[in-house]
């Protein structure tokens, strides 16, 4: 199954994936409120279809570190239960992850199961001194540096970024 941008007929299958997997109670979570700010990332939103239907999605949203560098909140992250165990999820991952890297991001930040993270290179160690505005369960609130040392010294509260701008520009430095 291909991974494929993410496109504006996507969106309301993409809710109800989520709706399924995750339950509408979702959007009480402390992610949720770091993803009100801003839209998820141009460029960083991807599905999997079958059939014309989406039946995997993934999304990276901007935040804001303490020192006021943008980063990525990876997630929500989403497989059809039918379909899990495929590797579908961790394909997502590995090539969000790989564009990210390519568009400049410095770092990328998640709240899950370590175990599954983990091999992307998520630790707890780099999130240790980061704090979300509300709770979570720590141990599942990890940090991967996508540029050596991104995150060195940076302490402090995350808080919602500012809206991306498309990849072409960041490139650019514009
Ligand atoms: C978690 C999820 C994205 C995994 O996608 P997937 O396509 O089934 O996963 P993959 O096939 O790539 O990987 C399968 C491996 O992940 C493990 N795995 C699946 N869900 C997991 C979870 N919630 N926690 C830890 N490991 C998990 C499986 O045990 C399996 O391990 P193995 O390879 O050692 O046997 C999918 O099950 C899902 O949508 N779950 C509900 C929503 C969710 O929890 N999203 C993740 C938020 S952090």
């Amino acid at each position: 199954m291909k991974i494929i941008p993410q496109g504006p007929i996507h969106g309301a299958s993409i809710e109800r994936l989520l709706d399924l997997t995750f339950g509408h109670d979702r959007l009480d979570k402390t992610v949720y409120r770091l993803r009100e700010a801003a839209p998820a990332v141009p460029g960083l939103s991807f599905v999997m279809e079958q059939d014309g239907a989406v039946v995997a999605t993934l999304r990276f949203w901007p935040v804001t570190l303490p020192n006021h560098e943008q980063a990525l909140l990876l997630g929500p992250l989403a497989v059809l239960p039918e379909l899990s165990g495929r590797g579908m999820g961790r394909a997502l991952v590995r090539h969000g992850m790989a564009e990210a890297k390519a568009q400049g991001w410095p770092a990328v930040l998640i709240v899950g199961e370590p175990s599954y993270y983990e091999p992307f290179g998520f630790a707890r160690e780099k999130a240790e001194h980061l704090r979300l505005p509300g709770w979570v369960e720590l141990p599942r609130f990890q940090a991967v540096e996508l540029i050596p040392g991104a995150l060195d010294g940076v302490e402090g509260l995350i808080n919602p970024g500012r809206p991306a701008k498309p990849a072409w520009t960041r490139k650019a430095g514009a």
